[in-house]
Order: structure tokens, then C-alpha cells, then sequence
């Protein structure tokens, strides 16, 4: 049995529980001092009192000195699209000359100028490149991360994408939980049969997808992308093959897919930017995760989900960073916690459990991380900073200063010497 030790934290910050807090529960955070946590194999097995578990130390190898600061939960990052080849940047700058992301798409970019170079990288390419955007995305504290298919648009390049998560699943320290997106947009070559293309992935697609591992099923259910009645035949089918239905829903038109969640019984809907009172409540009803995504809608400069109303009205509310080629080029936590802050007025508690304990819940893993507590794994993120209120005061600064998976520090600060 290998025990490590986290020791002198400021205040141990984190939610609790083992499934996602709804509504005012989500501003209930647990603020601990004077404590250390005693780590078994990886596991959290006892938090004491400072200097309880010193005795049961052989080395100081043992040791994760956190120094007197903040830790709080390994960061969950609940929706990204992190694995991707070729970048996008000429269409961001066609939207910074007054182009919208939809007008792109229609003209042939968008979604679908991803797939060639997706498809032309070899597995070895695909996984090189998302191990180095893994590197970034762990120097922001984040220790398990979604991500989905969705630029292979052809059953062999989508295999490819999940076989990329499975193995850097393996590979390196971060969790990454995977999600076939076969049905992210409808690929040129079925342009003219789109019909084809669903069937495809309802045939091939999605059962390749289950039998490979992959753990949800999601779709792109919007204007431009899948029908209402598509996108219930995809989740179904997913069902059907022990897929988990998670949903884009109503990002750019409310076409009823939040209510599509509630009837199929997704874990989550992301996006909701437009989403109806209505549909909103269905969610509250069946318990699914709202996963908002608000750089996404900063960078496309829409209206950013409703996440205060959200939470009045009982929601569990998540936040994450969509990570992707095209609307949302950004892996960044810090601007994350200022825009779900000041721009869909969460406090600081709600989001720190909108990114810890309720991603965990819209990926299924609410039993194993996301807080602070006995029998969760030792995945913790150590700030430099007074205390975890700076996370939503000091406007887009990383305050990371050590990130820590299963008790191992897997990334730690340089600063430089002066
Ligand atoms: O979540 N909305 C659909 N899919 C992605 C966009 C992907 C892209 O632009 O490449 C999203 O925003
Ligand atoms: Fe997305």
C-alpha cells in the first residue's frame, strides 16, 4: 500500500456529497483549516488534524506540502472537444471583420474545416497533439477531463478520435471520460442524403463506438446541425447500446432539445443559451446536469446562458470550457470562473461546485472525485493565493500553483528568480 500525505493546507474548500447539489445547495461550500489528508493507494482515507498522521510518514518523499494555501478539488472540465487537428484561426479572424460563426458554416467552414485534418492525422499525430493541449489543460488545475468525437464524420476517423481518448485515458495521469459525437454535424460527402449519414451512425457508429469505449453519446441538436426527431433517434440508439445521452442543446436556436434531454433522460445538457423557462424546469425535474458553457458564448459574443436564473430556479448548474477548433478556442479556467461569475452572476461558492461536484455528476463520476472527502480520489488543486475568493477577484490570472492526481504532484509552478 503506498500512504502520502497532504500537509498544511490554508483551508481545505470543497462541496460534498456524492451527486450533484441543486440550487441554493450549490453555494454550500466546506471550508476546513487546520487539517491534513492522509492519502491510501491514490484514495483519500482520513482527514485529521494538522500533524495527526506525521507518524505514519516514512519519508518526506511521502509528503505533498501545500504550503499554507488554498486547496480545493481537482478541477473537472465536463465538456471539450479536445481532440482535434488543424486550427481555425482564419475564421475567427473572419469573425472579428463582422462574419457570424453560422454564416461560416453555411459558406462551408466551421465544423466541417476540421475534418480533413482530423482525418488525414494518424492515430500516433492525433494523440501527440492532444497530449500537448492535455499539458495545458492540467497547468490549469484541471484533473479529469471530457472529450468527444465529432471531426471524423466517418466511422473509421470517429473510431480513431475515441481510440485517442482511451489511450491518453491510460497514458497520462489526467482522467478522460469519452463521448462519441458521431452526429456532430452532417459531413459534406451526405450532404445531398443526410439521411444516410444518420443511419450510418445509428448502424456503425454507435454501436463501433460502445463496444470501443466510449461512455456517452452526445449530438449537436440545433438549426444547421441535427433535427429534433434525429437527434432522439441518435440518444436512443446510444441507449440501446449502453451509451449514456448527453446533449448540444438549443446553443443557437431553441428548438426544443433541453426538453429532448428530459424525455430521453440525458446526464447533462450543455450549452442552454436559449433554452425555454419550460424546458429548463423538465431538467430540474429529471435531475440533469446543466453544463454551461459561457467562453463559448463569449467568443461567438451571444447572450450567455441563464445560470443565475438556473440556480433560483433549482438547477445543478455545471460550468466547462468547451474546448474546441471553432467557437471556443480556449482551455482557460481563470476567464471560466470570471465569465460564470460576472457574467452569469454564480458566486464564487456556486462556481467552484459548478467546476468540482456537479462536472463530476455530468460525467458519472460524482462517486470518485470532485470533492474533498473520504474514499474520493486524491486529485486536489493547491492555489497561490490568500484564499479561494480570488479565484473570481483576480480577473483571469491562473492561480495554480500545484495540481495533484492521486496524491502526485503532476504539475507544479516555476516562477522565475528574481
Ligand atoms: O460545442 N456546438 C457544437 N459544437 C461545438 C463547436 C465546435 C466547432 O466549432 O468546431 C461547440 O461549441
Ligand atoms: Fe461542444
Amino acid at each position: 500500500m503506498s500512504t502520502k500525505l497532504l500537509k498544511n493546507p490554508g483551508q481545505i474548500v470543497t462541496p460534498r456529497g456524492s451527486s450533484a447539489r441543486f440550487g441554493e445547495e450549490m453555494g454550500k461550500l466546506t471550508v476546513l483549516t487546520d487539517k491534513d489528508v492522509l492519502l491510501e493507494d491514490g484514495l483519500i482515507a482520513e482527514i485529521g488534524d494538522r500533524g495527526e498522521f506525521d507518524g505514519s510518514i516514512g519519508s518526506e518523499s511521502q509528503v505533498v506540502d501545500a504550503g499554507g494555501k488554498p486547496v480545493l478539488p481537482g478541477f473537472i472540465d465536463p465538456h471539450t472537444h479536445f481532440v482535434f487537428a488543424g486550427y481555425r484561426a482564419d475564421e475567427f479572424n473572419m469573425r472579428l471583420r463582422g462574419a457570424s460563426y453560422e454564416e461560416i458554416a453555411r459558406k462551408g467552414g466551421g465544423i466541417v474545416s476540421s475534418v480533413s485534418p482530423t482525418r488525414e492525422a494518424t492515430l500516433e499525430e492525433l494523440k501527440e497533439i492532444s497530449r500537448e493541449r492535455l499539458r495545458s489543460v492540467v497547468r490549469h488545475g484541471v484533473t479529469t477531463i471530457e472529450g468527444k468525437t465529432g471531426y471524423g464524420l466517418n466511422v473509421e476517423a470517429e473510431l480513431k478520435q475515441l481510440q485517442t481518448m482511451t489511450e491518453l485515458d491510460k497514458e497520462v495521469p489526467v482522467d478522460v471520460a469519452p463521448t462519441f459525437l458521431g452526429a456532430h454535424v452532417v459531413p459534406d460527402e451526405f450532404k445531398e442524403g443526410r439521411e444516410k449519414y444518420v443511419e450510418l451512425m445509428l448502424d456503425e457508429g454507435i454501436p463501433a463506438a460502445a463496444e470501443k469505449g466510449a461512455e456517452f453519446c452526445d449530438v449537436f441538436c440545433d438549426q444547421g446541425a441535427f433535427t429534433l426527431e434525429e437527434s432522439r433517434r441518435i440518444l436512443n440508439a446510444g441507449k440501446d447500446a449502453g451509451l449514456t445521452p448527453k446533449i448540444h442543446a438549443d446553443e443557437i436556436k431553441a428548438t426544443g432539445a433541453a426538453g429532448l434531454a428530459a424525455e430521453v433522460g440525458a446526464i447533462s445538457a450543455d450549452h442552454l443559451l436559449k433554452s425555454s423557462d419550460e424546458d429548463l424546469k423538465a431538467l430540474r425535474e429529471d435531475e440533469i446536469v446543466a453544463v454551461l458553457l459561457p467562453i463559448t458564448a463569449f467568443s461567438l459574443k451571444e447572450e450567455y446562458a441563464r445560470g443565475r436564473w438556473m440556480i433560483d430556479n433549482g438547477l445543478a448548474v455545471s460550468i466547462a470550457t468547451d474546448l474546441n477548433p471553432g467557437s471556443c478556442h480556449s482551455e482557460s479556467i481563470p476567464l471560466l470562473f470570471s465569465l460564470a461569475t460576472l457574467y452569469m452572476e454564480l458566486t464564487i461558492e456556486e462556481s467552484i461546485t459548478a467546476l468540482t461536484l456537479n462536472a463530476a455528476a455530468a460525467i458519472d463520476r460524482a462517486d470518485e472525485v470532485g470533492t474533498v472527502e473520504t474514499g474520493k480520489k486524491g486529485d486536489f488543486v493547491i492555489l497561490d493565493a490568500p484564499d479561494y475568493e480570488h479565484l473570481s477577484y483576480h480577473i483571469g490570472v491562473n492561480l495554480v500553483e500545484k495540481v495533484v492526481k492521486r496524491g502526485e504532484v503532476i504539475w507544479e509552478r516555476r516562477d522565475p528568480e528574481f
